[in-house]
């Protein structure tokens, strides 16, 4: 019989044009399932004469063997290529370079606060540190600031909600670290009959209600205190000259010292440098004053070492108040603030 042939190759074709061996398995119940195409021929064997039915059914009988063997190789190519797709998906190459791990860097900020401390370190400085959110006790009380100070008010410090009114805030400045270690340092030598030396620097970030261009409501302080038996004016101006020089690393910065006020020094200046970019002749970044503001400074006033039990009338010394952010600016040539917190990475990269 010619139509035998036609299954075995139709199925044959069937099976091949079958890519997934689920769907194969359904193919398979077209050929040689209960109703498949064969199983049908079986079935009209029964009306046959014996000579005929034996001769039909063996013929029969290897065509089903050929679909199944068809089906067979079928099956076995399908899982072959799956293998190989998944070998081809996972393969490996181990000899590729590794990826490496990105580094990272320092803000601009913590650079410029690295550099400070480990100037200021070598010059016999030790770094101190003290809490964001202050009472107004070290904040203003003990700073000698009076009850009706304009700092004082809502417009410029940031009071914690919840707390007694007025008593905790977010601190205005690093001065409350002047305090809180003159009251520790004071505690720890009580027993000795001269005070060592106080000689700290303590840098931090400080809040104030303000925002815009060269205003951030957070940034940076760098507190200055150096208190002893003899601790002069002179030491004032020689420890800030020498370090601005080695911080800008020229030596041709010269410094001056505004007369000022402070509650907490007397007397007081702000200090001013030759700037950095025009060395004193005026340029932009100077307003054409030649003269860039970098600190404010001043003898630390009697009331201040009393509020420590610190003997005025023994020791004396000098703290001074510096804007690390306005350094970094003038150090890298940024002009405005805000992109030191907007966390833009091509921003941040530069300085890696
Ligand atoms: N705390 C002052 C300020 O924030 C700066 C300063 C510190 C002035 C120490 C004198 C002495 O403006």
């Amino acid at each position: 019989m010619q139509d035998l042939d036609k299954i075995v190759a139709e199925a044959t074709a069937a099976f091949d044009a079958v890519a997934d061996p689920a769907e194969l398995e359904q193919v398979k119940a077209r050929y040689l399932g209960r109703q498949g195409a064969l199983t049908e021929r079986l079935k009209t064997l029964g009306k046959l004469a014996p000579e005929e039915r034996r001769e039909l059914g063996a013929r029969i009988n290897a065509a089903k063997d050929r679909i199944e063997a068809a089906l067979a190789a079928r099956r076995q190519a399908l899982a072959g290529a799956k293998l190989e797709a998944r070998l081809a998906e996972e393969a490996l190459d181990v000899t590729l370079p590794g990826r490496g791990l990105a580094r990272g860097g320092l803000h601009p900020a913590s650079r410029t606060l690295e550099r400070i401390e480990r100037l200021f370190r070598s010059a016999g400085f030790d770094v101190a540190d003290g809490p964001e959110i202050e009472t107004d006790f070290h904040n203003f009380t003990a700073l000698n600031t009076p009850e009706d100070h304009p700092a004082r008010s809502m417009h410029d410090t940031f009071y914690v909600a919840g707390a007694k009114p007025g008593q905790v805030l977010l601190r205005t400045h690093t001065s409350p670290i002047q305090i809180r270690y003159m009251q520790a340092h004071v505690a720890r030598h009580r027993h000795l009959p001269t005070m060592p030396e106080i000689r700290i620097i303590a840098p931090g970030r400080v809040y104030r209600v303000d925002s815009d261009a060269t205003h951030s409501p957070m940034f940076h302080q760098v507190e200055g205190l150096w208190v002893g038996e003899d601790v002069s004016f002179a030491d004032l101006k020689g420890v800030l000259t020498d370090f601005l020089r080695n911080f800008y690393e020229d030596d041709s910065v010269r410094t001056r010292f505004r007369p000022s006020f402070f509650p907490f020094t007397e007397p007081s200046a702000e200090v001013d440098m030759t700037c950095v970019f025009c060395h004193g002749t005026g340029c932009r970044v100077c307003g054409q004053t030649g003269w860039l503001e970098v600190a404010g400074s001043g003898e630390v006033h009697p009331n201040v070492l009393r509020h420590c039990g610190i003997d005025p009338e023994r020791y004396i010394g000098f703290a001074f108040g510096m804007g690390p952010d306005r350094m970094t600016m003038l150090r890298y040539g940024i002009d405005d603030l805000r992109l030191f917190y907007e966390g833009d990475l091509r921003f941040l990269q530069q300085f890696v």
